[in-house]
């Protein structure tokens, strides 16, 4: 339990330092493939051999069980390792010591002065709050009373540039505290300015009741309704829960459960209710490590979304996060809200009774996932019930051994009419009764992440397998332009790997592990390569046609507002540019 977090740049040294096929090697029999290793799956019992490691990408790939990753990954899945542990396994074995964030070697100083900085800012957005009073009033139209914003802390960011920026001078030396803390924007000429305007300011608590960051929920129609801290040393999104602390000390008795909503507001307005422990993400997905951190203080995990698709996408997601850490008497539950209210909007409405009504009759995680994955095969013909032990088994992998599993198993049993033996072997089974994608990348929940377009996934294959290929990277300004899913990954892989040479596939991977992003990048560099020939030509090829397609879509919208209204000079310039461009 030693120490803060390790430091992204030690885990990508490491990495560099460790060859993935000695570490598979010395636990699992290898033979050479080709450019490959190949064996026979740790986590299955095959008898032909599908798993491979590939010392390229330094990354190894399971396709008898769907699992694929970098050596900590191996290590964790195969050693049953934590992520500190593999890591410090690695180390141990590359002759390194592990050091923390904030850890005793570090300068302390620094690490203290943020903290300082944003209790300096808590205080000063509470006496704002208190003297602005459009922001009060905006407060109270939304139903919020003075006690319930003294209980989270709750302040105001005044419509200024510098009045946070004031309290910090450059002369003493606290100015850095604040820009550290992701309070201040520095200029690009020099100087700083307040990254919170005109809002209204939720501090962010850690466990230990220290302000590590802040939600800004903006007074005005700004583009950002919500502005958050951006990650610190001190301030991880995936690592922190609004609300958790409050929760906490609502009681001091364990809390019998957590309820896990999307928004600053919900957690509020739920407490206003009574309803005291509710905790909300910052703006992010439900990642593993929110588990951990949930099932530090309760052994329950109820999950609040909205009932549309896109509520049910993320608390599938949600799901996948929850598999691994329910064991023992863990549990997670799911609850949907009816159309168009989110807790906040409800509890007001309903009120404190109806609302913990629908929380008592929140899904139970087996049903949730078994409703899931029935909505994908006929249960009334043979062929459907013999797909389903194929759909669950990724999700039972996960599972550690316990009464949920049994629980799962005996109700697939049902569903299926298999004899029990039968179904263990469909479930233990190489993936080839199961569908194509065995890594649980086939259901709806993950599909969004998924880099949509054809390029882009190809592009992110060939840069995976040839992270030199991103040097070539032309036009990306003109390509950033384009509106695409996953664009944001290809252009942020291009960057890493342009930045770092060196690297290969397994440190990317490392830098967005537990993440959507992470999850999809792994995925994708499990997809075999539609090509053999030439890589840096394919690659060319589709940044051309990402090009192309970011040109036509300018072009397009530059005619579409033409007809509106005359165009600005340097619009019409763009515009004749863009023409000439696309056909020459
Ligand atoms: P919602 O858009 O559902 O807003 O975002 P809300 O919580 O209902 O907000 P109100 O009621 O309009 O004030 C849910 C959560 O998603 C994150 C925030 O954490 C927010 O509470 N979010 C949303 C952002 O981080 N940025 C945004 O621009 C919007
Ligand atoms: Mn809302």
């Amino acid at each position: 339990m030693a120490g803060g977090r390790i430091p992204d740049s030690f885990i990508h040294d490491l990495l560099s330092r460790t060859d993935i096929v000695e570490v598979v090697g010395s636990r699992v029999e290898l033979k050479r493939a080709g450019r490959e290793y190949k064996g026979l799956s740790p986590f299955t019992n095959e008898k032909s051999a599908s798993f491979f490691v590939n010392p390229a990408k330094q990354m190894f790939f399971d396709f008898s069980s769907g699992k694929n990753g970098t050596a900590i990954t191996f290590l964790m899945e195969n050693d049953r390792l934590s992520f500190v542990e593999a890591v410090e396994e690695l180390a141990k074995r590359a002759g390194v010591e592990v050091p923390r964030e904030g850890g005793n070697e570090g300068p302390r100083l620094v690490l203290d002065g943020p903290l300082d900085a944003l209790a300096v800012a808590e205080k000063f957005y509470r006496s704002q709050l208190k003297t602005h009073q459009p922001a009060i009033d905006y407060l109270k139209q939304r139903g919020l009373d003075g006690d319930t914003a003294k209980l989270f802390n709750i302040g105001y960011a005044a419509e200024s540039w510098d009045a946070l920026t004031r309290l910090f001078p450059e002369a003493d030396g606290q100015r850095q505290h604040a820009l550290d803390a992701g309070l201040l924007i520095e200029r690009d000429g020099g100087g700083a300015y307040d990254r919170f305007r005109n809002r209204v300011m939720f501090p962010i608590r850690d466990t230990r009741g220290r302000t590590i960051g802040f939600g800004g929920r903006t007074l005005a129609n700004d583009p950002a309704k919500y502005l958050n801290s951006p990650e610190t040393p001190l301030f991880h999104k995936g690592r922190n829960l609004f609300g958790l602390f409050e929760a906490k000390q609502s009681t001091k008795a364990e809390l019998p459960y957590l309820l896990v909503v999307e928004g600053y507001m919900d957690v509020v307005m739920l407490a206003q209710h009574g309803i005291r422990n509710a905790v909300a993400t910052l703006g992010t997905a439900t990642t593993r490590e929110h588990l951990t951190l949930l099932f530090k203080s309760t052994r329950r995990a109820v999950f609040c979304f909205d009932g549309d698709r896109a509520g049910r996408s993320a608390a599938w997601r949600a799901l996948e996060q929850a598999l691994p850490e329910v064991f023992d008497d863990r549990e997670c539950r799911f609850m949907f809200l009816p159309d168009g209210h989110d807790p906040d909007s409800l509890v007001q409405e309903i009120g404190e009774d109806a609302f913990r009504a629908l929380i008592d009759a929140a899904q139970p995680l087996s049903d949730f996932l078994l409703d899931e994955l029935l909505k994908q095969v006929n249960l009334a013909s043979r062929e459907g019930r013999a797909r389903l032990p194929g759909l669950a088994r990724p999700h039972l992998e996960k599972l550690r051994d316990g009464a949920l599993r049994t629980l799962i198993v005996d109700r697939l049993l049902t569903l299926t009419r298999m004899q029990r033996d039968d179904l263990e072997a469909a479930l233990a089974a190489a993936g080839k009764a199961a569908p194509a994608a065995a890594d649980s990348g086939g259901e709806r929940g993950r599909r969004i992440e998924t880099p949509g377009s054809k390029p882009i996934r190809i592009a992110l294959q060939l840069l995976l397998e040839e992270p030199a290929l991103a040097a070539r990277a032309e036009h990306l300004g003109q390509i950033a332009m384009l509106n695409q899913p996953g664009l944001d990954i290809l252009l942020d892989t291009i960057e890493f790997f342009s930045e770092n040479p060196e690297a290969h596939a397994a440190q990317w991977l490392e830098m967005n592990r537990g993440s959507a992003r992470g999850a999809a990048l792994a995925r994708i560099s499990a997809m075999p390569l539609p090509i053999t020939g030439d890589l840096g030509a394919e690659f060319t090829d589709c940044l051309g046609l990402l090009r192309k397609r970011a040109v036509r879509e300018r072009q397009q919208a530059l005619l579409d507002l033409a007809r509106d209204r005359e165009l600005a000079p340097a619009e019409q310039a763009e515009l004749m540019a863009l023409m000439t461009e696309q056909t020459g």
